[in-house]
């Protein structure tokens, strides 16, 4: 017997945590129909990813495009419905929390069809954030979750929820390690092309919308990077170009330190991420990867559901006005532990497995 699934997409981080498990699935002959939202549709978002990681295109573009939540969430859950009805799965798959995965999460569980949460119990305890209550919804109507970490597990037996609860590591990580050499054999080109040196320059990405929808907060962040002792290379992700214009915030980032630059591809972006003194983000992806690279990071906000990178010492948490941190220290790394808090290259396998032992 094979399984029949339905995994859901939509947004850029969405693409890379798709590959490891799509490959593992085609590997067994199971049979996995992808199904893009649209919720980026931008080719530097979207389809510029699937080329990275070698993904075949979608088999259903519903095409939602931006709008606020709940006219783009229900946008999906409508085409998500649809084919729902019109074609039969063992289970829908969804992973993180952004509106594509609520999306999913809430069309199949009415009409019964098994949620499948890759990604599940992760929290910040913050309901301000979209992602909080797309990430809570979604593990309360699934039926099998796999946490990246026992903390992850620990979140959501605090809420309840025990049956279907898997600890699997990150998807994030094992499509990281399976593309580290291709990013590392890209170093000389980006260094070139961006005109920086190896361990000179600091990476920067910024596009929650708690920091940049907030022109006070995104203003007080750029006025404290813009002291960097280092280049600040910036690829600026859409969100946020237009908050800088709508805030005309554009003169800071015209100017030194920064060093704007469009989204990179994924393994462009590794690549100056492994050759950056410091990774400054507000990105869950680029987080993960600034600690899978052992590279310090400063995470911009004032809480993380990647506790363990914070407590390890990787990095720190930094909202402007906090003056106890240090943004341009750099610690001794030889005192951080390198241990592997979210898996490495079997994650995928260990969610098969599971989906085949509860699903078929
Ligand atoms: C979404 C997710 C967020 C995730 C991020 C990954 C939600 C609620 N948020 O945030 O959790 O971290 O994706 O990048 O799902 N835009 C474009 N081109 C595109 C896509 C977006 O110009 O291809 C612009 C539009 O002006 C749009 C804005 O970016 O209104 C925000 O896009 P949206 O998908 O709503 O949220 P993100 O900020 O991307
Ligand atoms: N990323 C990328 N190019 C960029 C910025 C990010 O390829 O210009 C990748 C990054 O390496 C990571 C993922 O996008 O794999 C993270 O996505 P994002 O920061 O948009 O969302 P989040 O992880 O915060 O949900």
């Amino acid at each position: 017997m094979k399984l029949k699934l339905l995994r859901i997409v939509g947004a850029r981080p969405q693409f890379m945590q798709a590959k490891p498990l799509t490959q593992e699935l085609k590997k067994r002959g199971h049979q996995e129909i992808l199904l893009h939202t649209g919720q980026h549709y931008d080719d530097r978002m979207s389809q510029q990813f699937f080329r990275d990681l070698n993904l075949s295109k979608a088999d259903i573009n519903l095409g939602v495009g931006s709008a606020n939540h709940g006219e783009q969430t229900a946008s999906m859950i409508q085409g998500i419905e649809k084919h729902l009805l019109e074609n039969k799965y063992d289970a829908v798959v969804v992973d993180g929390d952004t509106n594509s995965t609520l999306a999913g999460a809430l069309a199949a569980s009415k009409l019964h069809v098994p949620v499948v949460h890759v990604e599940a119990g992760m929290r910040s305890f913050d309901k301000k954030m979209p992602e909080e209550i797309n990430r809570v919804l979604t593990d309360h109507v699934s039926k099998l979750l796999f946490c990246p970490s026992s903390v992850s597990q620990n979140n959501l037996a605090q809420e309840n929820i025990v049956k279907g609860v898997y600890l699997s590591g990150d998807l994030l990580a094992q499509c990281f390690y399976k593309f580290q050499k291709e990013a590392l054999a890209r170093v000389e080109q980006n260094l070139q092309q961006y005109n920086l040196k190896q361990n000179e320059y600091v990476l920067l990405t910024l596009h929650r919308a708690e920091n940049v929808d907030n022109q006070k907060r995104l203003y007080d962040y750029l006025k404290v990077i813009a002291t960097s002792p280092w280049t600040v290379v910036f690829p600026v992700h859409p969100r946020t170009y237009k908050k800088l214009v709508e805030f005309n915030l554009e003169h800071i980032i015209q100017q030194k330190p920064f060093q704007l630059i469009p989204p990179v591809g994924y393994l462009d972006m590794l690549a100056l991420e492994s050759s950056a003194i410091k990774i400054l983000t507000d990105s869950g992806g680029v987080q993960r990867e600034a600690f899978y690279w052992h590279k310090q990071g400063v995470i911009l906000r004032d809480n993380t559901e990647w506790t363990e990178i914070v407590d390890s010492g990787w990095a720190s948490l930094y909202l402007p006005g906090n003056d106890s941190c240090d943004l341009w220290k750099i610690c001794d790394a030889n005192l951080l532990t390198d241990q592997q808090f979210y898996g490495s290259t079997d994650v995928a396998q260990k969610i098969v497995d599971i989906m085949e032992a509860n699903l078929l």
